[in-house]
């Protein structure tokens, strides 16, 4: 049973605390919106190991599959359906803890169990959205919700 425990919120924070200036300074280097996008799915699948990591944009009025890490996924998703188009369409961070419990919930995988979507901001427009699923219930709380917030900030914070 110990794989199924929550990770440790101490833990996690530190973990993000090491990350966040790591991903700073990579996008410092790379003025590629695509490029730092997956740059960032993949330090996030790297240090976390979440089951899926990646970002839908903005194209056309619905969000379009981008930079991702894990198995494949769903290409478009209409404002205000699943969790992402949700997150997108209230402008704000959704945290789930079974998915099951959502409604219109996107089932890309069986295997995901929680998610968290953060919106990426440029300016005031929702361009993007940050998603991560996890084939465990009830992996993501405030502090994935804080630091995934602040790294969603840094695509457009330094790129404009
Ligand atoms: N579960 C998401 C769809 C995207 S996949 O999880 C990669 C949703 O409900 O919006």
């Amino acid at each position: 049973m110990a794989e199924n425990l929550i990770i440790d919120n101490g833990n996690k924070a530190e973990k993000y605390a090491t990350l966040l200036p790591q991903i700073a300074a990579l996008i410092d280097h790379d003025a590629d919106l695509i490029a730092n996008m997956a740059n960032i799915a993949a330090c996030l699948k790297m240090t976390f190991d979440f089951w899926w990591v990646g970002f839908y944009r903005v194209k056309d009025g619905e969000l379009v599959l981008a930079p991702f890490q894990g198995p494949l996924a769903c290409t478009r998703i209409k404002r205000g359906r699943g969790v992402c188009g949700t997150a997108w369409d209230r402008s704000e961070t959704i945290v789930v803890e079974d998915v099951e419990q959502f409604p219109g919930h996107i089932a890309c995988s069986s295997a995901s169990k929680s998610e968290i979507v953060v919106p990426v901001f440029k300016g005031d427009e929702v361009v993007a959205v940050l998603d991560i699923d996890s084939d465990r219930l009830a992996t993501f709380d405030a502090t994935d919700r804080e630091w995934l917030e602040k790294i969603a900030s840094l695509l457009y914070a330094e790129m404009e």
